[in-house]
């Protein structure tokens, strides 16, 4: 079962900030999931729309600029990452799922993906984006057909992962309290990988184990990889 740092090791170090980005990948992480808002002029890593939970500022993300933004406080003295920044920082490592928080200018954030793919040399395999707003995934996956998708619910669909098949999603995205095992097999059944997020418990973690997830969101990898590690003992 794969392990995903959820918003970078966001357990021990501010969520979405560089030093939880740069501990997942010493971790060694299968991937690292972070969440994407719009700035006026670039896209920020930030898990709310507004800054006043996250930082030491207050208003919405996208009436801001970058310049602004980046003077705010993230948490520890961190400001609050680019998109650009978190390749640099990637620089192919691991898998990033890049989650599309808000209503993007999708064909802007489109051209930059494609940009920095080719330009950084990176494999296609190595981006996942996810969204709530399965529109916006339906509108990429027309635009950048390569690119892979991860269609995000925390529900139990009628026909389970149908929706995501029917997206020619990657994956299907489901919080834990709404998978179970006839969700799994039927994304398996549909050729998707099913992931649960957000999963730090041990109880958890087994009851996944057991439903066969391919993969958990975790704010805690190091105690999750540890403990995936001592079931094989
Ligand atoms: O991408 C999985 C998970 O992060 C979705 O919920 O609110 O933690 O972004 P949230
Ligand atoms: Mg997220």
């Amino acid at each position: 079962m794969k392990v995903f740092a959820h918003r970078g090791a966001s357990g021990h170090f501010p969520e979405n900030t560089k030093s939880a980005i740069l501990e997942a990948l010493k971790i060694g992480v299968d991937g690292i999931e972070v969440d994407i808002q719009s700035a006026i002029d670039d896209y920020m890593l930030i898990h709310d729309s507004w800054l006043d939970r996250t930082t030491n500022g207050t208003g919405k993300v996208n009436e801001f600029h970058v310049s602004e933004l980046t003077k705010l406080n993230a948490g520890n003295g961190e400001v609050i990452p680019t998109l650009q920044q978190l390749f640099d920082w990637n620089n192919n490592k691991t898998l990033l799922n890049l989650e599309l928080k808000h209503a993007f200018e999708l064909e802007k954030f489109a051209t930059q993906l494609e940009n920095n793919i080719s330009a950084r040399k990176i494999s296609c395999a190595n981006v996942l984006v996810s969204s709530f707003d399965h529109h916006q995934l339906l509108w990429l996956k027309r635009r950048l057909p390569w690119l892979k998708i991860g269609a995000l619910t925390s529900s139990i669909p009628i026909n389970y992962a149908k929706f995501a098949e029917d997206l020619n999603a990657y994956s299907v995205h489901v919080d834990k309290s709404f998978v179970n095992k006839a969700f799994t097999d039927d994304a398996k059944k549909r050729g998707l990988k099913i992931y649960a997020y957000t999963v730090d418990k041990e109880q958890d973690i087994a009851l996944m184990l057991d439903y066969g997830i391919d993969g958990i969101f975790t704010n805690y990898p190091t105690q999750t990889k540890a403990y995936l590690l001592s079931l094989q003992t």
